[in-house]
């Protein structure tokens, strides 16, 4: 886009301020911002999501599968999702296009190390967890795994140095992931530097449309598949494409599964999945009230205490149907960097703007129909989510070390 061009455009949505420094940048600077402008999208960038936030429908608790009720169809769910899995039906999605704030690391979460008397790196590890399946399935599984433009080229390299782990390379695929724009408090647009917008991955709920557009879901759907088991990449312990949940899901004729773990406590952090409006859903812990997250039922358990793993199964017809719906946008306030007035980088200390992001857990709610699925805790959640303490290396640790893993 021309000058003229970009500025009545910015000047329609009062964003005229990040052409400051046009006239000190070179063609291929100018290029850069012109198109950074041209592909934002201004229903996403606006602080009326912000005001959004939290809006909730009527919440009532959902029904799942109990471990209990696990272990008595455990055998049929295995030899179903067994089958499926021998037959190609599924291909395995790991998200790992997020930024790891958190954890303060320099590249890709999954290149963090977390052995002590020798390497193991958190990819090292959910490759195992997979080949634990494949190998018992005498299967592959294709391993779609999602980066952004900030850590794309270094997490293809690190795992091509490892040799994919041991993981046949022929069935492992990139795509990368959508960036979105942040502003500020007043929601003016935030710049990184003097040709670029502060751009982040715009959350985990683009991943279907970015697999798409990587044309990964026509060469998929040619192979057979009909299922997705989507997953963090941060929970070391975790089963994927597990062939009971497969089993148990496919069986319940639900278009997704939820793997969940009981909360430990009412202020747990984690996601609780229940209906909202009737309809299966995951609200954010932050979203869930005091009290009813204290609720609890007649023999002291919590009522809302199916707290999600981010291990999801989606089945492809539906993604292919809600694909063509908008999922709502999340405005997260957040510590953003941002170039000042005077042009120099400033890192703030405080949550200064916001990040607008679509999330997986939304997904769930326009598919319709989900399945809960209740795994042992101690077996297979230990996210790495903070430095240290709770959901941190050191918390992985022991419970990698509890289910027999050297480190
Ligand atoms: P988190 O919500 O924990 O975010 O992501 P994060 O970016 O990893 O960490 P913080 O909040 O900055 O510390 C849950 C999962 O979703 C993926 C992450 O890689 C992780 O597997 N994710 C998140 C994406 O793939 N893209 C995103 O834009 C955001």
């Amino acid at each position: 886009m021309q000058y003229e061009e970009l500025k009545a455009l910015l000047a329609a949505h009062g964003q005229t301020h990040v052409l400051k420094w046009w006239g000190e940048l070179d063609a291929a600077e100018r290029e850069n911002l012109s198109a950074q402008i041209d592909s934002i999208d201004w229903d996403t960038v606006s602080l009326t999501h912000v005001a959004e936030n939290g809006e909730r429908g009527r919440i009532e608790p959902i029904e799942g599968l109990s471990l209990e009720m696990i272990e008595l169809q455990r055998a049929e769910f295995f030899s179903v999702g067994r089958e499926a899995i021998r037959k190609g039906k599924v291909a395995a999605v790991l998200l790992a296009g997020g930024q790891g704030t958190r954890l303060g690391l320099d590249g890709p979460k999954g290149a963090c190390d977390i052995g002590i008397t020798r390497h193991l790196y958190i990819f090292e590890q959910l490759i195992r967890n997979l080949q634990d399946v494949t190998q018992g399935c005498g299967a592959v599984v294709p391993l779609l795994i999602m980066t952004s433009v900030l850590n794309d080229e270094a997490t293809r390299d690190f795992l091509e140095e490892h040799d994919y782990f041991g993981y046949p390379s022929e069935e492992v695929f990139f795509f990368r992931q959508e960036m979105a724009p942040a502003v500020d408090e007043r929601g003016q647009l935030l710049m990184s530097a003097k040709d670029s917008l502060a751009l982040s991955p715009n959350g985990n709920g683009g991943w279907y449309i970015s697999l798409e557009r990587a044309g990964l879901v026509k060469e998929m759907s040619a192979r057979g598949v009909e299922w997705f088991n989507v997953f963090a990449v941060d929970n070391v312990l975790q089963r994927i494409a597990d062939p009971e949940f497969l089993g148990a899901t496919i069986l319940s004729g639900k278009a997704t599964g939820a793997k969940f773990v009981r909360k430990a406590y009412p202020e747990e952090r984690v996601g609780v999945l229940c209906l909202e409006d009737g309809i299966p859903n995951v609200i954010e812990y932050y979203e869930l009230s005091e009290k009813m997250a204290n609720l609890r039922d007649g023999e002291g358990r919590l009522i809302y205490s199916f707290g999600v793993t981010l291990n999801y199964l989606f089945r492809l017809d539906v993604l292919k149907r809600i694909a063509r719906e908008h999922l709502p946008v999340h405005a997260a306030n957040k510590k953003i960097p941002y170039l000042n007035d005077e042009g120099i980088l400033v890192v703030p200390e405080h949550e200064n703007g916001y990040k607008f992001e679509t999330l997986i857990l939304d997904m769930v709610r326009q598919a319709g129909s989900c399945l809960p699925y209740e795994v042992v805790r101690e077996r297979e959640f230990a996210p790495i989510k903070n430095k240290t303490g709770k959901d941190s290396v050191e918390s992985a640790r022991v419970l990698l070390k509890l289910n027999g893993v050297e480190l």
